[in-house]
């Protein structure tokens, strides 16, 4: 059974401290007629989430227009990793408007350059080249796109596409196709014979996953066989796209699992695209997620904290793969806009300059510490803590049956609402934590204490 999240008032106690305000009902009385409006007015399939009005953020603070203020461990889904409003990205927002060059669609402007160069600078040597446009989901059609073009370089028949049962690309039909669920893609209406799925190899997978010689190399090539035996050809396989951690509840696949994968891909000439839309940019603790791994893959799609604000997001790559398109084949209107160049210029730069990969490591180790200890404490209502650096994900169970319970996160994330911390609801069995990377240690330490009492009040 589904929590609802209700959009009613609720008289809670108030909250007054250093980093949190809630003097009101939750959600605040007067902000209920816009959240009435978008009910009306706004296709449903944009809503669930956690009914407060945003008026404004800044840093890792969050506030309506009625007096409350949250501690965001939400960095709005991993994107304001520098800090909600960082001031150096508003600076440059603000003096590319007053300079008066707001589109120029694929003409040339400076900070196009600027940005594309810092960005390659910024990343591993084996990326070379970048494509900018606006959306996550388009930098995984276009990652689709250029493992095909590339795998018919080779052969007219080297189309496969292997992708993980579940992982997120987005939403448009190419990226649904790649989740591989068949009550999402059904409207599609037909398979692409060319898309496989492996499952994830969930760390449950493992008959007992606590054990650390478990052979997770066998288990892909079983995997893999499985595929085999349902029609595909290893030499027809273009590439493989892995979401760099199953987003929902930040669940990492084993190294060992990944390094198969990237010998397989080696050996068969097949690309590794790794989408990065969510993971990249310091939130791990490195700059990439798939650093975590050891692998080189061949393209990146990022997206989310790339610009830390407006619509940006891109594929990168070695020069001879991004320049497999044809001359002006893979334009799109509103991509390398000079406003979103120029936050993605000061947002790598606002990343560079204060640190936030290290604060980040280091920063994750005071969260999982406390989450460890969390799990410990509530054994029969928390099933995994996973992820690293400044990202979490937190799956509970039934006490009783010890079946995942998507309605107690709801609960939580709602209750923890309500004291003034926003955590991702995710629909699911778990909450994620993500906060901007720029949270001072007390604002973090609070929030935590804020999660704490929410699970206690519940259980
Ligand atoms: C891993 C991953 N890939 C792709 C996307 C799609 O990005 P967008 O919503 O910008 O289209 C998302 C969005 O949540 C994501 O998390």
């Amino acid at each position: 059974m589904k929590y609802q999240l209700s959009q009613t008032p609720v008289d809670v106690p108030p909250v007054s401290t250093k980093y949190r305000n809630i003097e009101t009902a939750i959600p605040a009385p007067e902000t209920v007629k816009v959240l009435r409006d978008l009910e009306r007015y706004e296709s449903r399939s944009m809503h669930g989430q956690l009914p407060i009005v945003w008026d404004r953020a800044e840093d890792f603070q969050v506030y309506d227009a009625c007096g409350n203020c949250w501690i965001d461990f939400t960095a709005t889904i991993f994107v304001a990793n520098a800090g909600h409003a960082n001031p150096h990205i508003v600076s440059a927002l603000k003096k590319t408007i007053d300079h008066q060059l707001l589109h120029t669609y694929t003409f040339v402007h400076e900070t196009r350059a600027s940005f594309l160069k810092k960005l390659i600078e910024t990343t591993p040597g084996q990326f070379e080249k970048a494509f900018l446009l606006s959306a996550g989901t388009e930098a995984t059609e276009c990652a689709l796109k250029l493992m095909r073009m590339h795998g018919q370089t080779i052969s007219p028949t080297k189309l496969g596409i292997v992708s993980f049962q579940g992982a997120m690309h987005g939403r448009t039909m190419g990226a649904e196709m790649l989740k591989g669920d068949p009550h999402q893609s059904a409207w599609i209406g037909h398979r692409d014979p060319n898309m496989h799925h492996l499952p994830f190899p969930y760390p449950w997978v493992a008959q007992d996953s606590s054990d650390k010689n478990y052979d997770w190399e066998k288990h892909f090539e079983r995997d893999m066989r499985a595929l085999e035996a349902n029609g595909l050809n290893f030499d027809n396989i273009a590439g493989f796209i892995i979401e760099s951690y199953l987003g929902w509840g930040a669940i990492f696949y084993p190294a060992a699992y990944i390094q198969a994968l990237a010998a397989f891909a080696e050996e068969r000439n097949c690309l590794i695209t790794f989408d990065e839309i969510q993971g990249g940019f310091g939130r791990t603790g490195k700059l990439f997620v798939y650093q975590h791994y050891d692998v080189e893959p061949d393209l990146l799609c990022l997206g989310k904290a790339l610009s830390g604000s407006l619509p940006l997001s891109a594929v990168i790559g070695s020069q001879k793969i991004m320049d497999l398109p044809e001359f002006g084949s893979m334009s799109s209107t509103h991509s390398a806009n000079p406003l979103c160049c120029a936050a993605g210029l000061a947002n790598l730069e606002a990343i560079e300059s204060g640190n936030l990969i290290a604060e980040s490591k280091r920063k994750g180790r005071i969260l999982h510490r406390h989450l460890g200890e969390l799990k410990k404490k509530y054994a029969d209502r928390i099933s995994w803590v996973f992820g690293t650096g400044l990202l979490a994900g937190v799956l509970f169970k039934n006490p009783e049956t010890a079946e995942p319970d998507g309605f107690f996160a709801s609960r939580v994330c709602e209750k923890a609402m309500q004291k003034g911390l926003l955590l991702v609801h995710t629909g699911r069995e778990s909450i994620k934590i993500g906060p901007p990377l720029t949270i001072p240690d007390e604002a973090l330490e609070e929030g935590i204490g804020v999660l704490k009492e929410s699970i206690e009040e519940l259980n």
